[in-house]
């Protein structure tokens, strides 16, 4: 797809048909984000990808707001990082969520950032359980990952409009 329809195409999209993805597309797209830059190189970001629905009915509740959505989702890709791999596996892993919500948007899905590093389960109990610690015992992450997010995807019927003309001149600043 041509880079501008790309982006153009590209929306938060939190409403899923019931429909699998095959596993050669997800794996396509995965492979596409692996290719993101990283700190030194060190490709510290690793991708957990859950498909069977019960658990990603439970990862619905890892956060009381923001994240109900995913219980609708047919897949959900956890982005980890390997904290032995790199000091800024965070910033690596937020690129690589990145290429892969455009990846998806290539090969005709819809996807949305589900936010998990620094969360709280509850936002009404900011020092309580964290996200990631549900997360945790729901699925098998190693001690040495942690999580920034999870990729909510699937196929979709919603068609959003592309994002409202924004004027952006303030955020580009020219020291010549
Ligand atoms: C760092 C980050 C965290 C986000 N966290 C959530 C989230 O937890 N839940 C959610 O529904 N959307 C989340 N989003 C999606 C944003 O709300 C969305 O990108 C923004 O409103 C702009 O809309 P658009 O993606 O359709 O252009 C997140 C996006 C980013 C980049």
């Amino acid at each position: 797809m041509e880079f501008g329809k790309l982006l153009e195409k590209r929306r938060s999209v939190r409403r899923f048909l019931d429909k699998q993805v095959p596993r050669e597309v997800m794996e396509g797209i995965l492979r596409q984000a692996l290719t993101a830059p990283s700190a030194r190189n060190t490709r510290s970001t690793r991708f957990m990808v859950v498909t069977d629905r019960n658990t990603i009915e439970k990862m619905a509740s890892v956060r009381d707001y923001g994240a109900g959505f995913l219980a609708g989702a047919p897949a959900a890709v956890v982005v980890m990082g390997d904290t032995s791999a790199s000091d800024l596996w965070d910033i690596n892993c937020a690129i690589s969520a990145t290429l892969l919500q455009l990846a998806c948007v290539d090969a005709g899905l819809a996807s949305c950032w589900v936010h998990m590093a620094g969360r709280p389960r509850r936002k009404d109990d900011p020092q309580g359980e964290s996200a990631e610690n549900y997360l945790r015992s729901l699925l098998p992450i190693p001690a040495q990952y942690r999580v920034e997010c999870i990729i909510a995807l699937g196929y979709s019927d919603f068609t959003p409009a592309p994002l409202p003309p924004h004027d952006d001149s303030a955020s580009i600043i020219w020291a010549d």
